[in-house]
This record gives structure tokens, sequence and C-alpha cells, in this order.
């Protein structure tokens, strides 16, 4: 049988990737999916450069859409990024009946209930892989390997950028600002880091998790989203203390009032697996009610890992297009008719537990006020730490004195509402002792 042909859209980091490994690859990839599968067309804006890294047999050109008008392709990749020209190019795609593999998890995040919906009324498939995690093979698990179970929780360190700052920050006790440029010079951190430090990035792979997880449409807009900016070396230091480490987690869970879908910084256990995954690298735990706990790890970015689960997508593609519609899987695990109306919590409404952190005034009574507020609440105490802080002891060291003595206050609680940690907050934050905004850091116990 001829081979099968493809188009790339995006000759980057993640294209040449894919277009080295297919060729490295291709007998071994050739002998699973049944039939060669060959680039055989790449659209970049720099043809020449794109034909360099392609050589001639492949044709180059700078306009996507004459890859789209190729009747010979039958899939086309897009490898383009962003909300914009890449989602009219992956519509026109699937309006001209190609299948599509994409990398671009911001695009189905957000328009994913429009593009699945183009894909199914046209009969074409839209595979997103390399969308989440790079090369962790996660949606082929949410999907496939996964489908007996009823799902409860998702809980990911899903980027790589802000993992890498915040071992960093922990491993050195660097600040967050300094950790980022360190991040930036070794290349991990885009020069506009925005996506990945203010927790976009993983917001938009937990949403797509979570859509296949529960059955629900794709709901970037209900996504609670907190990144890593405000985080700093001293609670990541008290949290070591309690037994912790602090991870930006993409969390996704089931619970009786709705789904929670949220991003934020988050104390683990530094007992639990994933809580050690340092460095630029990629994990997502998934609790089923059959299976229990499991753990994915991997690489999140990089040319070829990311390129390996864009190809597992081709070679899906090439094994199924010949195959009935009806019988491929759906492209959100669940069939489209049976999709569920669970809503998406709002953050406060979710329960989860807390550290916080207050700078107070050294002085007899303020410990009663503060646990007194909390009390009053209804939220329950887990542990608690008091220190000096090392600023503090400095300052004082120089100045001789310190003005008013004053100390860190560390507060681990048990589950509580948000609403009720909001409320609590506001109330010791008016309190005349306490000295500066009051540090809060959700904690997950992820047993
Ligand atoms: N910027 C992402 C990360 C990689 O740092 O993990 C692609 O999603």
């Amino acid at each position: 049988m001829k081979p099968i042909q493809v188009g790339l859209l995006g000759m980057g980091v993640v294209g040449s990737g894919t277009f080295n490994v297919l060729l490295r690859n291709q007998e071994e990839i050739k002998r699973r999916a049944g039939r060669g599968i060959e680039i055989t067309m790449v659209a970049d804006l720099d043809v020449a450069r794109a034909q360099s890294l392609v050589g001639v047999d492949v044709k180059v050109v700078n306009d996507a859409r004459a890859v789209i008008a190729n009747p010979d392709i039958a899939i086309v990749i897009e490898l383009i990024g962003g909300y914009g020209i890449a989602k009219t190019l992956v519509l026109e795609a699937i309006a001209a009946g190609k299948h599509v593999v994409t990398a671009n998890k911001a695009l189905l995040a957000v328009h994913g209930t429009e593009i699945f919906a183009a894909a199914s009324a046209k009969g074409v498939m839209v595979a997103f892989e390399a969308a989440v995690a790079g090369g962790i093979p996660i949606i082929k698990a949410l999907r496939e390997g996964l489908t007996a179970n009823s799902i409860q929780w998702i809980a990911g360190i899903i980027n790589g950028t802000t993992n890498f700052i915040l071992s960093e920050m922990r491993d050195k006790g660097l600040d967050f600002n300094v950790a980022l440029q360190d991040a930036q010079r070794l290349g991990y951190a885009e020069a506009d880091p925005t996506f990945d430090i203010e927790g976009v990035d993983a917001a938009h792979k937990i949403t797509i998790m979570s859509a296949i997880a529960f059955g629900i449409p794709v709901q970037f807009n209900k996504a609670y989203i907190e990144g890593i900016t405000k985080l700093s070396a001293t609670d990541i230091k008290y949290a070591e203390q309690l037994g912790y480490r602090i991870k930006l987690l993409g969390i996704t869970k089931r619970t009786v009032n709705g789904i929670e879908l949220r991003v934020h910084p988050s104390l683990v256990p530094s007992k639990r697996l994933i809580a050690n995954v340092e460095g630029a690298m990629n994990a997502v735990m998934v609790q089923g009610d059959a299976v229990g706990t499991t753990l994915y790890y991997g690489k999140g970015a990089g040319s070829e890992p990311t390129a390996s689960a864009v190809i597992a997508d081709l070679v899906d593609i090439t094994r199924l297009h010949t195959a009935d519609a009806a019988q491929r899987v759906p492209h959100l695990a669940f069939q489209p008719n049976a999709m569920s109306d669970l809503h998406v919590l709002p953050m406060s409404e979710v329960v989860t537990s807390y550290y916080l952190r207050l700078r107070v005034a050294d002085e007899a009574g303020v410990l009663t006020k503060v646990t007194g507020i909390l009390a009053a609440t209804g939220i329950s105490i887990d542990a608690m730490l008091q220190r000096e802080a090392d600023e503090v002891r400095a300052e004082g060291a120089v100045a001789g004195n310190v003005q008013v003595a004053q100390t860190d206050l560390i507060i681990l609680t048990h589950d509580c509402v948000e609403a009720k940690m909001n409320a609590a907050l506001a109330q010791m934050q008016a309190l005349p002792t306490v000295l500066e905004p009051i540090t809060r850091i959700r904690k997950e116990e992820l047993a």
C-alpha cells in the first residue's frame, strides 16, 4: 500500500523533531501502522530554512492553505500554536476532509467544542496527544487505558518551565525572579514566559484532561488560575520543614457538588512520588475507582519527546482512517451525545486544606486572636510552626535592635471550603498585630 501523505504546518522545534523521528524510525513505524507515513509537504514562513531541514524531496511552501488544498494529503499536522490563524487553518483542514494532528493546547482548551463538532460532522479525526504533557501518553491513558474507571481526580505537574523554576528556588534558596532569569538563560522559559509562570499553559492542559476524564465540554473560561510569581523562597523553606514541597499543580476533581478545575501552587507531601519530580519534567497522577492511583512521568516538552506524541497520533489515524467513524475513540473519550452537564465549581466552593504564613507582632495574645478567628470560622488547625524570619533576624543584627519584635506564624489547616478561608483571612488580615499581607497556599495530600 502506498504511504499515507502528511502535510506539516510550522517547521519549528517540534516540526523538525517530527520529521526526523519519522524518518529515523520509518521502518518500525510502518510495521506498526500497516503502511508508510510520509511528510510530503511543509508550510513555513521561512521556506529556505525549512527546505534545508527536510531536503529536496519534500515540497516546502510559505502558504499553509496550499498544503490543505493538496488532494494527496490525508493528514495535516498543525504546529503553529495560538488561537489565531491556527484555528482558521484547523477548521479549513477539517472542512477539506483532512484529519488533523495538533499540539495546540490553547486552541483546544478554548475552542475545542467547536473544533471537535466540526470534525465529527465531517467524519475526520482531530488528534492531540502532544497537547498535554508532551511525550507522556496521558491522553491515550485517560481515553483508552483507564476507560473502565470512574475517574475521581487528576493532579499534574504539567508545565516544565515552572517546575524547573520551583526546583531551583528550593535547591538553591533563590527568589522567584532570580530563578526565572536562570530558566530564561538556560532556554527553558520563553522570552515572554507569561503563559507558563501565570499558570495559563497548565490551565489549558488540565482543562483538556478534565473534559476527557469526566465527559464534560472543554471550559477553559471556568478554570481557576494562579501562577507562581508570588511564591517566596521563605515559604518553600517553611513547607519543607513541615514535610512538604511546593509544586504548581493542575487539578481536576469530581465532587458531589460539581467538578473542580484549578491551577495553583500547592503543598504536596514530600514523600509522594510526584513531589520528587524535579527540573523541567512533567508528571500526572490519575485516581480511578477501579485502578486506584496511577502516575505518568516524562518530558513534557522538547523536540523529539513532543514528536513522539505527534507520531503516535499519525499512527493511530493511519490505522483507523478507513474504519467506520462510529468505531473510533471519541475525541473526548465519551460519545458526543453522552456528554455530561456537570458544572464546574467556582473557586469559593472548592474544598481543600491550606498553608498560611502570617508575619505578626511577637507579643502576648496574638496567637489566641489568630486561632480564635479560625475556630470561630469552623476551620480546624492541623499543624503550626513559629519561626523568626531570616530577614527579621538579619535586620535586627544590623540595626542592633528591631522596633517591633516580629515573627512568622505558619499554620496548616484541615480541609475547609474556600469561602470560609476567604472570610477568615479577611478577619485575620484586619488584626493590627498582623504586619504584612498573609500568604495563603493551598495544600493537597494526594492520598
Ligand atoms: N511551555 C511548556 C512547559 C511546554 O514549560 O512545559 C509546552 O507546553
